[in-house]
């Protein structure tokens, strides 16, 4: 899986955040600390850190203090993975096996118990209330934007709208928390941490429409897992709603959805995935997608022209062309 290109002194504090993660989860319970490791070792981008290291280049940058936005902000996700690989029932992640296939279900849910509690023990470093209150603010999103995705599963009715809500709440709030904490943490304006949350949200909406995408189009080696899972799951994404809005496609791929929630998704997903692709879901999700990233670049056209200020550029144009 890729990484993505990150250059001169970012790359070296990212393996700084890299050796802290590692650190952040040992100890404890060698069985939670095995299982834990085990994810964080099988790979993952690290956009989230990524992000607040860049965030905190607007203000006065600090590894020694950043650290402690950017490592929880990793574990948060990592938590939020093990526990959504338990309610979507998923076998691979970043090629590897989920925890709770490898070990079971309870392990899996205390696993993510345990790095979320890793996470707050290191955010005990920071002393502004208001970066805690941020944070928690997210988690709690996330929960919600988790749970109404499985209030949804298999709802072939739920408008665009609501997609659009759900993957607000279940993705797009942290990374625009991680970019938007980054420069709170190095003490930058105010004015500059709200833009570039901004820059984050539009980019995290951007980055789960095409993981949605991904899940359709990519091929095993690309995403890691098995593609069609979401539908398989029974994950109504965009491309689908958009594909059911078609009068010739409606009829077919619901019946073919509905075959696949009566078998529990024990079965070949290959004929729903296939009627998606030949729909005009697929663009119709891009371009979507594409409207979000120039949102974020917009975002970014008030910021101080620094060198930072072109990475976040090329990041938020290589989100939608993520095919790692
Ligand atoms: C996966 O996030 C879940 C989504 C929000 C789409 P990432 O794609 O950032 O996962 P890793 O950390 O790189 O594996
Ligand atoms: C993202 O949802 C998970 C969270 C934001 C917690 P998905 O279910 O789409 O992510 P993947 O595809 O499993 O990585
Ligand atoms: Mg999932
Ligand atoms: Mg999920």
């Amino acid at each position: 899986m890729k990484r993505l290109d990150i250059f001169g002194a970012l790359k070296k504090d990212m393996d700084v955040i890299e050796k802290e993660l590692y650190r952040s989860i040992e100890g404890d319970d060698s069985q939670l600390a095995k299982t834990s490791m085990h994810l964080l070792k099988a790979g993952g981008k690290r956009l989230r850190p990524i992000f607040v290291l860049m965030g905190g280049k607007f203000g006065n940058y600090d590894i020694e203090k950043l650290k402690f936005i950017a490592v929880p902000l990793e574990l948060i996700h990592s938590a939020s993975l093990v526990h959504d690989d338990v309610i979507d029932d998923a076998d691979m992640r970043r090629g590897k096996p989920t925890v709770k296939s490898k070990w079971d279900n309870r392990i899996a849910m205390y696993t993510g118990d345990y790095i979320y509690g890793k996470a707050l023990t290191l955010t005990t470093n920071l002393k502004d209330p208001e970066i805690h209150r941020i944070l928690s603010k997210a988690m709690v999103e996330m929960s919600v934007g988790e749970m109404e995705q499985i209030r949804d599963f298999f709802n072939c009715d739920q408008s665009v709208r609501r997609y659009l809500l759900r993957i607000r709440r279940k993705t797009s709030i942290l990374i625009a928390v991680s970019c938007q904490l980054g420069a709170m943490a190095a003490g930058a304006p105010r004015v500059v941490s709200n833009n570039l949350y901004r820059f984050g949200y539009n980019v995290g909406m951007a980055f789960q429409i095409q993981d949605d995408l991904l899940d359709l189009c990519g091929t095993e080696k690309q995403i890691g897992k098995p593609p069609g899972s979401d539908i398989r799951q029974g994950n109504i994404t965009l491309p689908v709603i958009y594909a059911l809005q078609e009068s010739e496609i409606r009829q077919p791929l619901l019946k073919e959805i509905d075959r696949i929630h009566t078998l529990n998704g024990q079965c070949d997903v290959s004929e729903a995935v296939g009627m998606i692709k030949s729909s005009s879901g697929i663009a119709r999700a891009e371009e979507l997608a594409d409207r979000y990233i120039h949102k974020a670049l917009n975002a970014l056209d008030a910021l101080p022209d620094i060198k930072v200020k072109k990475q976040l550029k090329d990041i938020a144009k290589f989100v939608t062309k993520r095919s790692y």
